[in-house]
């Protein structure tokens, strides 16, 4: 299913560099395993899947409801309450011409236009929500939330809108959780033991996957396997190639990892990966600085400077070997672009032989690269991915002894906003900072 590849990593550190913190990783690993490591009463993910298998019914039975009672389905959420079900939407639907209700993501970012646009484009359209926050109290999805539930509410009146309105959050907590009760929208939970970035194998992500009909139990299935299989301790278990190839082109120097895809539908995935390795491990001064392209698109941006800029990047290369369709070039008998020597070549094999070229040039650039190679893309490899990344993020986190699972950084610009915002309770922080911007404007 996955398979790790380190052949073009040699350039740059050694084989005895990567088994060097082959002791620790093993430590940390059963560190994870008994959940005694930092952090360890949020690794419900582990076993979230089996908890999930057992438990698709009444999931299921409201995705139907939305999907069939709807044109459009709002998701609102952010963070890890909206990259994982993006990502696996994005990569498993046909580009074009789309089954299903349309999926909307909304309450991730606050342009006002944006709300405004979505408003004009739900007039002749019927639609539900599935609001999702774990803290019930993220600003983003919070406002969105109340245009979106207003709008219903106008639309259909308070009785009915209830009724095309799902939650997904904590089984007691937050505001989200007063407003679901309050009203009586029917409500998913976010598990205690799983952390938002976590979460895509939860009802946060299979909800929206379910209303988008995309196969929920064959990436449950998917993550199943990948627990087993990655359970070894060893240099033959892929993650642990991954963690301990990364970690010591870290320790190299290699301070930023590109996550790098040939297939634009891994866009969010990439977006997934890097919250989930961003939040995770960039703490306490630490951590690997995670970015991402898409190529060949970016080679025609990017690539001049991972090519030749600063030598301080390592490419992480996710490579799709079997596509689900094929294209091939044509002939043309005229070949006045001169293009003929590829008739009859797939563009798979062109983006292949494009991807073999710059695994080559990156690498005798000093960039090297790590591939990990995926069988094709399907809901269960989404679900195989979803784990191995996460397994692996954890296991990096301690062997940089960092905790993994929380994330305090992020709470400093929300603090400040508070208090820029006049939020009650934070008017001296809101005096100090007002003071500061006044200076630095002066
Ligand atoms: O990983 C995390 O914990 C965060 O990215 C959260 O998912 C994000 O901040 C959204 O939080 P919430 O679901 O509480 O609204």
């Amino acid at each position: 299913m996955i398979n790790v590849r380190l052949e073009h990593v040699y350039s740059t550190i050694s084989q005895d560099d990567i088994a060097s913190n082959l002791q620790s990783l093993k430590r940390c690993h059963t560190l994870l395993e008994r959940g005694e490591g930092k952090g360890s009463e949020f690794t419900g993910w582990l076993t979230l899947h089996r908890r999930m298998r057992s438990d698709l019914h009444a999931l299921k039975t409201t995705a139907k409801r939305l999907a069939d009672q709807s044109d459009v389905v709002l998701v609102i959420g952010i963070g890890g309450s909206y990259l994982g079900a993006k990502a696996a939407l994005e990569a498993l639907r046909p580009y074009f011409s789309r089954k299903g209700p349309e999926i909307i993501f909304v309450g991730h970012h606050l342009s006002g236009e944006y709300m405004e646009d979505l408003r004009d484009y739900l007039e002749d359209k019927s639609f539900s929500i599935n609001v999702i926050s774990k803290s019930g109290t993220t600003t983003e999805p919070a406002v969105a939330f109340r245009t979106f539930k207003t709008l219903l509410e106008k639309r259909y009146g308070t009785k009915e809108a209830a009724k095309r309105i799902v939650a997904t959050t904590d089984k007691e907590k937050g505001a989200l959780r007063a407003l679901s009760d309050a009203k009586g929208y029917e409500t998913f939970e976010v598990p205690d033991d799983v952390g938002g970035r976590y979460s895509v194998l939860s009802a946060v992500g299979l909800l929206p996957l379910a209303i988008a009909g995309i196969d929920v139990d064959a990436m449950l299935q998917g993550a199943e396997e990948a627990a087993k299989r990655y359970k070894e301790q060893s240099m033959q278990n892929p993650v642990y190639q991954y963690v301990l190839a990364r970690h010591a082109l870290y320790e190299k120097g290699k301070k930023i990892e590109m996550f790098i895809h040939y297939e634009p539908k891994l866009h969010y995935l990439a977006e997934w990966w890097k919250q989930l390795f961003g939040e995770s491990e960039g703490k306490g001064g630490k951590g690997l600085f995670v970015a991402n392209a898409g190529f060949t698109t970016d080679l025609h941006s990017l690539g001049q400077y991972i090519q030749d800029g600063e030598r301080h990047l390592f490419e992480t290369v996710v490579n799709i070997q079997k596509p689900t369709r094929e294209h091939e070039v044509d002939i043309d008998e005229d070949d006045l672009d001169g293009l003929n020597y590829l008739s009859g070549r797939t563009f798979a094999d062109i983006n292949q032989k494009a991807m073999e070229a710059t695994l080559l040039a990156h690498e005798d650039g000093g960039a090297p690269n790590i591939v990990i190679d995926v069988e094709k893309l399907d809901a269960y490899a989404m679900g195989h991915l979803f784990y191995f990344y996460e397994l692996s993020c954890a296991l990096s986190g301690y062997l940089l002894g960092v905790n993994p699972f929380d994330q305090p950084g992020v709470e400093a610009y929300k603090k400040n906003m508070f208090a820029l915002l006049e939020r009650p309770g934070f008017e001296k922080l809101g005096n100090r900072l007002k003071e500061r911007i006044k200076k630095k404007t002066r």
